[in-house]
């Protein structure tokens, strides 16, 4: 079957009047929420349980907001397109904010600050420069894949549809790096005890919620949700839990 590659160029072509408004949403009592489920610590999926920071802190959110919540599962690179086709409300699955992304959808304020790191067996490339001429593997549709393509004189670029899938061509020796979240690789170099080594990061990024483009009165619910976790010490706690500081943007 041929895939059919939508950019986010054309997706913002897409038709964007049936996204439910912030009123839709309140008179049915439910959220639909849609994430991965594959990128720890972030959103993962432990058995049936759908959990991480970001799942925690969407439930949260939806609890002040006195919803209820319906979770939904899609591949990494789906999401965006799914939130055109107004299937859920709104996505949290560490999308960095990016012109690209935002022809197609609108960002709330970020929920964490983070960035696209190199990691590498040790004796591997460290940074930027060191991976002239080397293979790296990313996840497909991230900002990982946008830079690591700009690194000058880099062999090549492996994609996987999810991240784990890169972190193991890297642990297999497939490729001489992997580019991932900052957070994942400090968790994949703990877990790997000292079989891999965390380089430079490639770039920073402010991760944030997207909704549908135009959806003004549930983006304006979602920051007020956000903001006041971030002062009642609700993120504080999430943040501490799974990261053991405060990831919030400063
Ligand atoms: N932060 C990166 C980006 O903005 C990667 C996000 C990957 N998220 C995921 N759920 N796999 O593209």
């Amino acid at each position: 079957m041929k895939k059919v590659v939508l950019t986010l160029a054309a997706l913002s072509l897409l038709a964007t009047a049936q996204a439910r408004t912030w009123t839709d949403i309140k008179k049915s009592g439910t959220i639909k929420i849609a994430t991965e489920g594959a990128f720890p610590p972030f959103n993962i999926m432990k058995g049936n349980v759908l959990t991480g920071f970001e799942v925690d802190l969407a439930n949260a959110l939806a609890k002040q907001l006195g919803l209820k919540v319906q979770w939904v599962t899609q591949p990494f690179d789906n999401l965006l397109i799914g939130l055109k086709q107004d299937r859920y409300d709104f996505v949290i699955a560490s999308h960095g904010i990016t012109a690209e992304r935002l022809k197609a959808v609108d960002f709330t304020n970020p929920h964490y600050c983070t960035g696209g790191a190199i990691v590498t067996k040790p004796g591997g490339p460290m940074n930027a420069a060191a991976l002239k001429g080397k293979t790296v593997a990313v996840q497909v549709g991230t900002t990982y894949l946008e830079n690591a393509r700009k690194v000058p004189g880099i062999k090549d670029v492996k994609t996987f549809p999810k991240d784990t899938d890169a972190q193991a061509a890297l642990m297999a020796g497939r490729v001489d790096a992997w580019v991932g979240d900052k957070f994942t690789g400090i968790d994949l170099v703990k877990a790997q005890k000292g079989k891999v080594v965390q380089g430079d990061l490639l770039f920073k990024e402010r991760i944030a919620m997207a909704v549908n483009k135009g959806n003004a009165s549930l983006l304006k619910e979602l920051n007020a949700a956000l903001a006041k976790s971030m002062s009642n010490g609700t993120y504080t706690k999430l943040s501490t839990q799974y990261f053991g500081t405060d990831v919030r943007c400063k």
